[in-house]
């Protein structure tokens, strides 16, 4: 028997428990596909590998519900990212909190460690832009091991910054070699050290319809719009431009009727909607791939492929459906190819050279390579499929394994039931980019919304926070939102216009909001100049960071008004909230409240650190970033 990696011994697996072979558990928490995507690999690689002498069992953790059976498990691996402002992902999320909880009262002595007996590893997605990088990975990492079960490898980290996929590979070498020592799974078939699978295409079966009277069926059922499971079809009644047209960008106010539905919301939450590619995209996808937009076609999953490769295919979606409706709600077709996207279509390519170079894109030692080529000008699948003329997958092939499911997009609601009862409003940047290929990027969703939306219908769904105002309306409460930032914001004010109008007596509110110019992006400035002079806000600081040679910022805003802030804080109990950008916004505006306490209190750094932790750790300071 090998050892886990403190030197312990690994248990096991215990015959009586399963009679018939070991079983590796693979539970993934995932919300753009990519812990998805590396649990299904390794479980490929896995069953490969060991064969038949072990099953292999890749879930996702949300339907798995390991908080009522993992102390059974003999082998758990785990691909876990890590979302926001360092939370779990929302399939992953009852899991996480039970086991926080779990592992706190192991250590408080309140509870025996109930996971002896259990292996483990943790392999965590997360991205070092970010302030809490892979929080959620290794809080998982150290609380398993709290709560008794033996990590049998370090935990692995996985840098979306960085070349996430090499990050994975590396972890699971090492993976590999500690279970081809130990008796946790059967015995290796495949002894040669190359990769095990000469290459693995999962491919869904396809049925093209001929019969003239089929008709297509919706691409999403009509649900009640309350969880990612049902959406609901919502009908789009206003878009509008908020920027003038000399602001050079674009940002829009949609509101989505959601009445009949059975979504209820507070302001805080989150809606997320299914946009569709653009026409052009998807004709030029199809033109590329030789693929009839009309066709209407039925996937199903493969019976088992003899490599094991179909293992984990789950269908994209519903049929009969035509090709063009596939390319418009599932496939993501403007983000870059995977490496084992890459290495699909090299099996594709007729053209040898095009093949050798897919294939080399693919590879651990093409890795400078995709970074030149794929990385760095952040080169689609659209202009890959371009590149490549001759690699013309199938259509099972593309949406098996080399078209990522196009992601539903998340908004912070930017306003409140209290005044708007059926209906949600979305604050949305438009994303128009030049990439360094020479592409426009424009954002699948908000380019969408603004060319489409304007009583176009969306599937919808409404996703809870935590992101909320104070119980009471006294307590006093800080908002920091540049930009778009600013969504929660408004809901929260409209909420606060509500409650004083019913007669309430409101506690003082600060926003600080920031933009480029007064003249051009400050969003919504009516309303929160009518904010102002109805007393629903107390303070609006405005932070113009373009209308001087000086960069004026919401933070510097913060320090300067310290000695307004403190004492609300202080003494009287204030919330603080920020929203908007994390990789350096938050960041500044995080330092910012640090500045502000040692200024208030005159201690050190450390010591205001330890008072904005402590804010943050009771949930009086909360925040909603991206
Ligand atoms: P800039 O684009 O002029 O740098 C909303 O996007 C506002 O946030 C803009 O005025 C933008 O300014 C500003 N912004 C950019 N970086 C920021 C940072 N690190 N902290 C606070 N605001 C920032």
């Amino acid at each position: 028997v090998s050892a886990g990696i403190d030197g312990s011994a690994l248990p096991r697996p215990s015959i009586a428990d399963d009679p018939g072979k070991p079983v590796v558990r693979i539970l993934y928490g995932t919300q753009t596909g990519t812990a998805e995507r590396f649990s299904k690999q390794l479980g490929n690689e896995l069953r490969s590998r060991y064969g038949d002498s072990t099953t292999v069992d890749v879930r996702d953790v949300e339907t798995y519900k390991p908080e009522q059976k993992l102390a059974t498990e003999k082998l758990v691996l785990f691909c876990m990212a890590t979302y926001g402002d360092g939370e779990p992902t929302d399939n992953a999320a009852v899991f996480y909190s039970w086991l926080l909880k779990e592992a706190k009262e192991v250590e408080s002595g309140g509870k025996e460690p109930f996971l002896q007996g259990v292996a483990y590893a943790v392999f965590g997605l997360g991205n070092k832009q970010y302030e809490h990088f892979n929080a959620v990975g290794k809080k998982l990492y150290k609380s398993l091991k709290t709560c008794g079960a033996l990590p049998i490898v370090r935990r692995g980290d996985g840098d979306d910054d960085g070349v996430i996929d090499d990050d994975f590979e590396k972890w699971c070498a090492e993976l590999l070699e500690v279970l081809d020592k130990s008796d946790l799974v059967g015995k290796r078939v495949n002894q040669n050290g190359q990769h095990a699978v000469p290459i693995s295409v999962p491919a869904y079966d396809v049925e093209v319809i001929r019969s003239v009277d089929a008709r297509e069926v919706a691409p999403f059922p009509s649900g009640s719009g309350k969880d990612v499971h049902n959406p609901f079809w919502a009908k789009i009644t206003t878009v509008r431009e908020l920027h003038t047209s000399q602001s050079g960008r674009s940002c829009v106010h949609v509101e989505v009727d959601v009445s009949g539905s059975g979504i209820t919301y507070e302001a805080g939450d989150h809606i997320a909607l299914y946009a569709q590619n653009s026409e052009a995209v998807v004709k030029r996808a199809a033109d590329l791939l030789c693929f009839d937009l009309d066709a209407l076609i039925v996937l199903s999953v493969p019976k088992a492929a003899g490599d094991g490769s179909n293992g984990d295919l789950q269908l994209p979606f519903p049929g009969p459906i035509s090709i063009r409706t596939a390319l418009s709600y599932f496939a993501d077709l403007l983000s870059s190819p995977h490496r084992d996207a890459l290495l699909a279509l090299s099996t594709f390519a007729a053209d040898r050279e095009e093949a050798a170079r897919l294939a080399l894109l693919a590879s651990p030692q093409g890795k400078q390579e995709y970074v030149d080529f794929i990385g760095k000008p952040h080169r689609s699948l659209l202009e890959v499929l371009q590149a490549f003329p001759s690699a013309k997958p199938t259509i099972g092939a593309f949406f098996g394994c080399i078209a990522p499911r196009l992601q539903p997009r998340f908004y912070s609601i930017s306003s409140s039931p209290k005044l708007h009862h059926t209906s949600i409003h979305v604050t949305c940047a438009v994303v128009h980019d030049s990439m360094p290929t020479g592409r426009v990027h424009e954002g699948v969703c908000s380019t969408w919304l603004k060319r489409h939306g304007d009583g176009a219908a969306v599937p919808v769904f409404v996703r809870h926070s935590q992101f909320k105002l104070p119980q009471s309306p006294n307590t006093p409460i800080i908002m920091v939102g540049p930009g778009t930032g600013l969504a929660p914001f408004r809901g929260f004010l409209q909420e606060r216009a509500v409650l004083l109008a019913s007669g309430m007596e409101l506690g003082p509110a600060h926003l600080f909001f920031g933009c480029r110019s007064r003249h051009h992006d400050y969003i919504y400035q009516e309303e929160l100049e009518g904010f102002v002079a109805s007393g629903v806000l107390s303070h609006l600081h405005l932070a113009f960071s373009r209308d001087q040679s000086g960069k004026d910022y919401v933070q510097h805003h913060v320090e300067r008004q310290a000695a307004m802030l403190w004492p609300l804080i202080s003494e009287g109990g204030a919330h603080l909230y920020v929203c908007g950008d994390a990789k350096n916004m938050a960041k500044d505006v995080h330092k910012a409240f640090i500045g502000l306490v040692q200024t208030a209190k005159g201690c050190t750094g450390t010591q205001a650190e330890v008072v904005v932790k402590e804010l943050s750790d009771s949930g009086r300071y909360q925040r909603d970033v991206w």
